[in-house]
């Protein structure tokens, strides 16, 4: 597919992940001036990328995310991909529905597209994880199914089963940690070579922009779920030599220098978190300023 080219005016994109809307619509509570992004000037924006987690029960919720975002800036320079919660009450096989929703809204549907913005080369997939943090791939699998609600709302096949008893049931088949990693290889295999075409090397900047995070480095401390959010991808960073990794999923607002990449997890997150040690505020992680590069 060829790259969507936005048109380059200030240089400057916005990337933010893990809205959560719902939550937000809840408490009564504007998940941008909730950040101070409310505060930004908007009109000098170029571009607008949700990095997934718009919202839980896509069907329900996406329409009024689209909505809440046209009043910072115009749909046609907002840029979505799922993340896991966009699949919760979902299915894998219906994320050509996410697709019609966005383009619905006027919006444009990013999973595994390349944006072009001037000289800049921007990636976007959600990634998903290996499961292989921690060195234990298998128990890491067993600790997400039998520990994350992914497992009990995110089905990978909605449409009707041929193996059904019933005649005609459609009936939805949980997603398991298996689905995950392929998915996470499918992705990866993307990215990397999408890495190695000349024409991104030739653009003079790299951004890649995931919902699961790239490298244990911006991962904090870790426990036994670590490996369901982080994958770590230190021989691809340090290969391609991106210039940044814009991430959400873990709602830690963390930012580390990996080799010559600037990691940064731009999670909105949920209304209720008091914060993770180490958090950077949002506003200070999610402009992408590229000033100087005129097309
Ligand atoms: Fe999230």
């Amino acid at each position: 597919m060829e790259p969507i080219v936005i048109p380059y005016v200030t240089g400057r994109l916005l990337v933010v992940a893990d809205l959560h809307m719902d939550h937000y619509l809840r408490s009564a509570i504007d998940p941008f001036s909730a950040h101070g992004l409310d505060q930004i000037d908007w009109s000098g924006i170029d571009a607008l990328i949700v990095a997934g987690d718009l919202a839980n029960n896509p069907t329900q919720t996406w329409p009024t995310v689209f909505r809440y975002l046209r009043k910072y800036i115009p749909s046609e320079r907002t840029f979505v991909f799922p993340g896991n919660h966009d699949f919760y009450w979902h299915s894998f096989d219906r994320e050509g529905e996410l697709r019609e929703m966005t383009e619905a809204a006027g919006a444009t549907y990013v999973q595994k597209r390349v944006l072009h913005h001037g000289s800049t080369c921007v990636l976007c997939c959600t990634l998903w994880t290996d499961f292989a943090l921690g060195g234990n791939t298998r128990k890491a699998m067993h600790e997400a199914q039998a520990l994350l609600t992914d497992y009990r709302l995110i089905a990978s096949r909605w449409s009707f089963d041929p193996s059904s008893t019933v005649p005609g049931l459609a009936r939805p088949r949980a997603a398991t940690p298996a689905d995950i990693l392929a998915l996470h290889r499918d992705h990866r295999e993307w990215l990397d070579a999408k890495l190695s075409e000349p024409r991104a090397s030739t653009r003079r900047r790299t951004v890649i922009v995931t919902h699961h995070g790239p490298h244990p480095a911006t991962a904090g401390s870790q426990d036994t779920l670590t490996a369901a959010f982080h994958s770590d991808l230190s021989d691809m960073i340090a290969r391609h030599r991106p210039d940044y990794w814009f991430f959400g999923h873990s709602h830690r607002r963390l930012a580390a220098v990996v080799g010559n990449t600037d990691v940064r997890n731009v999670s909105v997150g949920y209304p209720d978190e008091s914060g993770f040690p180490g958090d950077r505020p949002l506003r200070d992680l999610c402009v992408f300023d590229n000033p100087v590069e005129r097309r």
